[in-house]
């Protein structure tokens, strides 16, 4: 109620009349907000209002405002997690519903693409799954990555104003530098779903980055030159991706297709791709109706590219 109310004070009375509670209780609250970081200035005979939010990612801070009907309804807040994709995937398994996001300050093994490493500082970052129950067949659910890359840069835009960029299959650069990555998981069976987790990484607050990635890394803060709420992006890439979902599942997967080639710059460009199966050079053609790559080497031979680096 007083983050939704930040230039008006509000009465212990109103405050205790409209949840149902004591005013002692409002008051115990009050105290704990401010042992959480809120600094919240008590007028007598005017109430309450707060001065000072701290850049936290619990779920009341997520849910204060958030306009969907389910993405983020349930949120998993946690200080220090191994990796949120691994708490994610058991709360799916455990029953979790569509929609459920699981967020924490710090990840101490934060997963990468290709078995690599995230970087998960405390505190600066966004380190967020989501977990999704499609009914789609297996083979498509590539497709909800470039559907997140498409909801992520709507969602920093609509909060920072900043233009990104999407790097096939699912970097989002800024001022070529990378600024988010995408991770998408699945349980299935041959021909069902199970679920489908989502794991974002967005580097929001950070000042500098370790060595190895000094020089290809970049943060919301370094761009923009001041601290970034990141509360806010999360609501804002939530409110995005419900609203792209629903499309996706009533229309398909064409009009998510126009939406991510308008911000991709690997399309129309001489690439190198590298992939498992060793490296291909060539023009990046377009992307197929499941998100595949299209690459057509020298020799005038197209290649469909599942996963690799690009160059
Ligand atoms: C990439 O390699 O570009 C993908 C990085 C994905 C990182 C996110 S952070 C939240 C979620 N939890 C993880 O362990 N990884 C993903």
């Amino acid at each position: 109620m007083l983050t939704e109310h930040p230039e008006e004070y509000l009465s212990g009375e109103a405050i205790s009349n409209y949840l149902g509670c004591s005013r002692t209780a409002v008051w115990k609250h009050v105290e704990e907000l401010r042992k959480s970081g809120y600094e919240i200035e008590a007028v007598p005979r005017r109430g309450y209002r707060v001065v000072h939010k701290p850049n936290l990612l619990t779920s009341s801070e997520i849910q204060a405002g958030l306009s969907t009907r389910y993405f983020g309804k349930n949120v998993h807040y946690e200080k220090s997690v191994s990796s949120t994709q691994e708490l994610a995937h058991r709360i799916a398994s455990e029953g979790g519903e569509e929609g459920t996001i699981i967020v924490a300050e710090e990840q101490v093994a934060g997963k990468g693409r290709l078995g690599r490493q995230w970087y998960s500082p405390i505190g600066t970052g966004i380190w967020m799954s989501m977990i999704l129950k499609p009914k789609i067949p297996p083979q498509q659910a590539p497709q909800l990555t470039l559907l997140t890359a498409v909801a992520v840069i709507r969602g920093i835009h609509a909060i920072t104003g900043l233009n990104c960029d999407i790097k096939w299959p699912n970097d989002i650069l800024l001022n070529g530098k990378k600024l988010v990555g995408i991770l998408t998981e699945m349980q299935a069976d041959l021909d069902q779903i199970q679920s489908v987790i989502i794991g974002i990484g967005i580097n929001v607050n950070q000042i500098s980055f370790p060595e190895e990635i000094k020089e290809t890394a970049t943060s919301l803060r370094i761009e923009k030159g001041k601290e970034i709420n990141r509360a806010s992006i999360i609501k804002s890439i939530l409110e995005n991706f419900e609203e792209l979902y629903e499309i996706y599942l009533k229309e398909g997967f064409l009009p998510i297709k126009i939406m991510w080639e308008a911000h991709a710059i690997t399309i129309g460009k001489r690439i190198t791709a590298r992939t498992m199966g060793g490296s291909f050079q060539g023009f990046a053609q377009g992307i197929t109706d499941e998100g595949i790559l299209l690459l057509e080497d020298d020799l005038g031979d197209t290649h469909k590219i599942y996963s690799a680096d690009i160059e």
